[in-house]
C-alpha cells in the first residue's frame, strides 16, 4: 500500500523530532550524534533527499578525497547529506546506521570498514525498507540482499594491476630471486583482502619471485614507516620490491628508506594503490615506480544512484570508475592535478 498524507505528516514530525534530538540537542549538551550536516537546495532531482552517509575514518588523503566528493556532490545534487565519521570503529559505523534508520532517511551510504559483521544492522535497515548503498569497499555475505548496491572500485583488479606491472619489470632485474615485501591494509577490509589475492594469484607459483613478508600497516602512513623500518631492519638490503597497499604506507616506507640512504625507485622497486598526488609527484621523481589508481571520486555517482532508487528507476547492482595504472614505462606529462 502507498504512503498516505497521514503517514508523511507523521514521518515529517519524527523527523524533526529526531533532528532535534539528534542535531539541535547535542549542540547545547556538547555530545553529538552526528559531525556534519548540510543544508539541501532545491533542485528538482534532490528535493526533500536525505542522504545518510556513514564514512569509516580519515586515515588518508584518499579518504579525505572521497569525503570531499561526496560532500561537494550532495551539494551539487541539493541533497542533505547526514555524515558520521566512524573513527576505523565499526561499532561507530553501526551505531551511525542506526541513528539514521531512526531518522529515516531516504538512502544509507556506508563505506564498511570491514568485510565481516553487518548482517544485524543491514537486516535492520532492509526492514526499514531503507535502501542501502555500499561505497568505497564491500561486504562479505551470503545474503546479497542486505545492500541494494555497490559503487566503488574494483579492487581484485588493483592486485592484479600491481603484480602485471612487477612481471614486466622482472624481465629486466638482474636478480635470479626477487625478494618481495608487501605492506598490506587494515586486517579484514576487502582492499586489503581483495589486493593481496590479486597480486599473489599472479606471482604465487612463479619461481623468479619470493614474498619475505606481508605486514599490516593499516593503510597509515605512519605505521607504513614503522613497518618498513622493521622490514629493513629484519631482511636488510635483501629486499628488491616493496608491494604496499595505499599510498600513505608508501610515503612513509619511502621516509624509512631514505633515512637509511636507500634509493626509493632504484635500490628498492616500488609499487602502490590510489594514485594520490604525492605519490605520482614521487613517480615522476623515480622515486616510485608503479601507481595503480584507485579513485576516491565516487560522490556525482553515489548522489545520481540515490535519486534514482527514491524515483523507482532502475540503476545498475555495481559500478566501478574507470581507473588506470600510471609507471615508469609511461609519458606522464601530460597527467593533470589528482585532486587528492
Ligand atoms: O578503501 C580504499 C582504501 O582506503 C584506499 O586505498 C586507502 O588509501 C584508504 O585508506
Amino acid at each position: 500500500m502507498g504512503e498516505t498524507g497521514r503517514d508523511r505528516r507523521m514521518k515529517k514530525l519524527r523527523r524533526c523530532l529526531l533532528f532535534i534530538a539528534c542535531w539541535i540537542l547535542p549542540v547545547f549538551f556538547s555530545a553529538g550524534c552526528s559531525t556534519q550536516k548540510q543544508p539541501a537546495d532545491e533542485t528538482e532531482a534532490g528535493r526533500n533527499l536525505v542522504v545518510g552517509f556513514s564514512q569509516l575514518g580519515s586515515e588518508s588523503a584518499w579518504r579525505l578525497g572521497n569525503t570531499a566528493s561526496m560532500e561537494q556532490a550532495a551539494k551539487e545534487h541539493g541533497i542533505s547529506l547526514m555524515m558520521e565519521n566512524g573513527m576505523q570503529k565499526q561499532e561507530k559505523q553501526i551505531n551511525a546506521i542506526r541513528s539514521f534508520i531512526a531518522y529515516q532517511v531516504d538512502v544509507i551510504v556506508f563505506a564498511p570498514i570491514v568485510e565481516d559483521g553487518w548482517a544485524n544492522v543491514l537486516q535492520e535497515a532492509r526492514d526499514a525498507k531503507i535502501p542501502v548503498i555500499m561505497m568505497d569497499r564491500v561486504i562479505n555475505t551470503a545474503d546479497s540482499d542486505l545492500y541494494d548496491a555497490y559503487i566503488g572500485p574494483d579492487h581484485y583488479m588493483e592486485g592484479v594491476n600491481a603484480a602485471k606491472f612487477l612481471l614486466k619489470k622482472a624481465e629486466e632485474m638482474p636478480q635470479e630471486t626477487i625478494h618481495i615485501v608487501e605492506l598490506s591494509g587494515t586486517d579484514g577490509s576487502s582492499p586489503m583482502l581483495r589486493r593481496f589475492r590479486g597480486f599473489h594469484d599472479l606471482i604465487d607459483g612463479d619461481e623468479r619471485f619470493e614474498v619475505l613478508a606481508t605486514v599490516s600497516g593499516d593503510f597509515l602512513r605512519s605505521k607504513g614507516r614503522k613497518c618498513m623500518e622493521n622490514l629493513l631492519a629484519r631482511y636488510g638490503d635483501e629486499i628488491d620490491v616493496l608491494y604496499s597497499h595505499n599510498d600513505a604506507m608508501t610515503l612513509g616506507a619511502i621516509e624509512a628508506m631514505e633515512e637509511q640512504g636507500i634509493r626509493p625507485g632504484e635500490d628498492i622497486v616500488i609499487i602502490t594503490v590510489d594514485g594520490e598526488q604525492a605519490a605520482v609527484d614521487l613517480l615522476k621523481e623515480g622515486k616510485i615506480n608503479c601507481v595503480v589508481e584507485c579513485s576516491p571520486k565516487l560522490g556525482e555517482a553515489v548522489m545520481d544512484l540515490a535519486e534514482k532508487m527514491v524515483n523507482g528507476e532502475e540503476y545498475p547492482r555495481n559500478t566501478h570508475p574507470e581507473e588506470s595504472v600510471f609507471t615508469e614505462y609511461d609519458d606522464l606529462s601530460n597527467l593533470g592535478p589528482r585532486g587528492y
